[in-house]
C-alpha cells in the first residue's frame, strides 16, 4: 500500500514537471467551449455524428512496440476486430435492449423477474456478491498466455472479474468466438490459483439472460509489448451464453479486489483512462499508469466517491446539468450521487430533471423537424436535409468541475434520418443516476483511484 501510494505520488510528479506550462495555456483553455463561449449551440457538420460503414479514424494510439495504449472500439463497429455487417435497425434495437437490461440490473432488479434479485456470486470470493452488469458495447485487444493468443475482449469499468471462453468447451456450452478459443493446456505459463476447491469456480448471471460460469485460472497478461503480468488471474468460461458478438470474454475494470486494476496496481497506481470514440466508426484509447497520465491530458477533477455496498462501480456527484444557457440542478431531495459507467450507453435522470433538460433541448431544437422517438429516446428529428445542424451544448456540472460534452454526446444517431436527444429518464425518482457511454464521447476520463479523483479533458480519439 505505502509503496504504490509513493509510486502514484511520483507518477503525478512526473506529470506535474511534464505538463506544467501546457496546464495553463493551451490544456485549461482547449477544454471550453469554442471560440463563441456565450453561444448556447454548437454547430456541427452532421457527417461528423453519422458513423460511416468503413473505419475512418483509427486516433494516435496503436498496439505496437513504442505506442503506448489499447485501441478501443466499438464492437459492432467497423473498426472492432469482430466486426460483423448488419442491418443498423437490428443493431440499434440490440443496443438499446441491453441498455435497458443493464440499468435495471443496476438498479436491483430484472426486467424479466420483476422481483429484486443478486444476480452475480462469485463462489467464495471475498467480496462474495456484486451488482450484475449486462457487459459493454467497447473491445479491446489483450494477449494471454505463453505464446501469447490475441483476444478480444469487452471492456467493462462495471464488471469485476475478467474472463475469456477456454478450451475444451463443447459448442452448446462455448459461442462462436471471432479468432481461435484460449487452450490452457497449450500455454506453458498458465496455473490454477491455490484455492479451496468451493474458490475456485466462479459464475456470473448477466440482467439480460446471458452467463458465463467457469473455473479460475492464472497466466501471463499482455497489455502491450511493454506491460506484461505474470499469474494474471482470470475466469476460464465454461458454460457461457451468447451474447457477447463474438468477442471472446470480458475484460473487468472495476475497481473491485479481483479485477486488473488490483492485479497491475505495483505498475500503474490504479490509473487508468480511456477515450469512447464519439462514432461507431472511429476509434478511442484505453491507457494504464504514467502512460495515462502523459496521453490523457486532463484538467479537472472531481472527487471519486467509493461505496462500499457496490465496491466495484465508481461513484462520483453530479450537482446539475446545463442545456445550452440553462441551469438544471440535481433535486436536493436526492443524493447528488452517480456512476460513471463504460456499461450504459445513454445516461439516466431522474424525471424532474430529464423534464427540464428535454424541454430546453426542444426549444434550442425547435428549427428542426421532429420525428417520433421510442419510450427510452423520445426526442428525435431529421436532419438528413442538412449539410450543418446547430445543435445545444451540454455541460455536466459535477462537484468541483464542470464538464462541457463533445457534441457527439448530445446525439444519439440512430439511422440516417434519425437523430435523438442521448439522454434518457429513470422510472423512479430515486433510481440511480447513470453517466452513460454515449455522454463520454471524445473525452478523457482518468480514474485515479487512490487518490479518489476522476480527472476529465477533452479527449482526441476520433480526430
Ligand atoms: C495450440 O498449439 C498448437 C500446436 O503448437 C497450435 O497449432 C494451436 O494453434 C494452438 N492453439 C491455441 C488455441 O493456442
Ligand atoms: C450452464 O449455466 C446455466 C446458467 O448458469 C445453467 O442453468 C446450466 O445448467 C449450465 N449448464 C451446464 C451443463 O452446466
Ligand atoms: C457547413 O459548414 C462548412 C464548414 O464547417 C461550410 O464550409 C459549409 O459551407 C456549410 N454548409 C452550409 C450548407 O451551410
Amino acid at each position: 500500500m505505502a509503496t504504490s501510494s509513493a509510486l502514484s505520488l511520483f507518477l503525478h510528479l512526473i506529470l506535474f514537471f511534464f505538463f506544467f506550462f501546457l496546464t495553463f495555456s493551451t490544456l485549461q483553455a482547449s477544454f471550453g467551449y469554442d471560440n463563441a463561449p456565450d453561444d448556447p449551440l454548437h454547430l456541427i457538420e452532421v457527417t461528423s455524428i453519422t458513423p460511416a460503414h468503413h473505419c475512418t479514424k483509427l486516433g494516435p494510439v496503436r498496439q505496437t512496440p513504442g505506442v503506448v495504449g489499447l485501441p478501443l472500439a466499438h464492437r459492432h463497429g467497423p473498426c472492432s476486430p469482430i466486426f460483423h455487417e448488419q442491418p443498423p435497425s437490428m443493431y440499434y434495437r440490440s443496443v438499446l435492449h441491453k441498455d435497458r437490461m443493464r440499468v435495471a440490473s443496476l438498479n436491483g432488479f430484472s426486467l424479466k423477474r420483476k422481483t429484486p434479485r443478486r444476480s452475480l456470486l462469485i463462489d467464495g470470493g471475498s467480496n462474495a456478491q456484486l451488482p450484475i452488469t449486462s457487459s459493454s458495447e467497447f473491445v479491446v485487444t489483450v494477449g494471454l498466455g505463453t505464446p501469447m493468443l490475441d483476444l478480444v475482449l469487452i471492456f467493462d469499468t462495471g464488471s469485476d472479474i475478467s474472463w475469456t471462453q477456454c478450451q475444451p468447451c463443447s459448442s452448446t456450452l462455448c459461442y462462436p468466438q471471432q479468432g481461435q478459443m484460449f487452450d490452457p493446456s497449450n500455454s506453458s505459463t498458465f496455473s490454477k490459483p491455490p484455492c479451496s476447491t468451493s474458490s475456485c469456480s466462479y459464475s456470473i448471471d448477466y440482467a439480460d439472460g446471458s452467463h458465463s460460469n467457469g473455473y479460475y485460472g492464472q497466466d501471463t497478461l499482455t497489455l502491450t509489448p511493454e506491460y506484461v503480468f505474470p499469474k494474471f488471474l482470470f475466469g476460464c468460461g465454461q458454460n457461457n451464453s451468447d451474447g457477447y458478438g463474438g468477442a471472446a470474454g470480458v475484460l473487468g475494470l472495476g475497481q473491485g479486489a479481483t479485477t486488473l486494476i488490483s492485479a497491475t496496481q505495483s505498475e500503474f497506481a490504479s490509473i487508468f483512462c480511456y477515450c469512447i470514440p464519439p462514432t461507431e466508426s472511429s476509434t478511442g484509447y484505453l491507457l494504464f499508469g504514467l502512460k495515462a497520465l502523459e496521453v490523457c491530458q486532463t484538467s479537472t477533477f472531481t472527487p471519486l466517491i467509493t461505496d462500499p455496498s457496490r465496491p466495484s462501480l465508481y461513484f462520483v456527484n453530479l450537482l446539475g446539468i446545463t442545456v445550452g444557457t440553462k441551469s438544471i440542478t440535481m433535486p436536493s431531495s436526492m443524493k447528488s450521487r452517480a456512476i460513471i459507467d463504460s456499461g450504459t450507453m445513454i445516461t439516466r435522470l431522474p424525471p424532474s430533471v430529464y423534464s427540464v433538460v428535454q424541454a430546453e433541448f426542444k426549444n434550442l431544437m425547435k428549427d428542426y423537424p421532429a420525428v417520433p422517438g421510442s419510450d427510452l429516446l423520445d426526442t428525435c428529428y431529421d436532419l438528413s436535409k442538412y449539410q450543418n445542424a446547430t445543435i445545444p451544448k451540454l455541460v455536466l456540472n459535477f462537484e468541483n468541475c464542470k464538464v462541457p460534452l463533445d457534441p457527439s454526446a448530445a446525439i444519439w444517431t440512430e439511422s440516417d434520418s434519425k437523430f435523438c436527444l442521448a439522454f434518457s429518464v429513470n422510472k423512479n425518482h430515486d433510481d440511480l443516476v447513470i453517466i452513460g457511454s454515449a455522454q463520454q464521447r471524445n473525452l478523457n476520463i482518468l480514474y485515479d483511484i487512490q487518490d479518489h479523483k476522476v480527472e476529465f479533458g477533452s479527449g482526441s480519439c476520433g480526430e
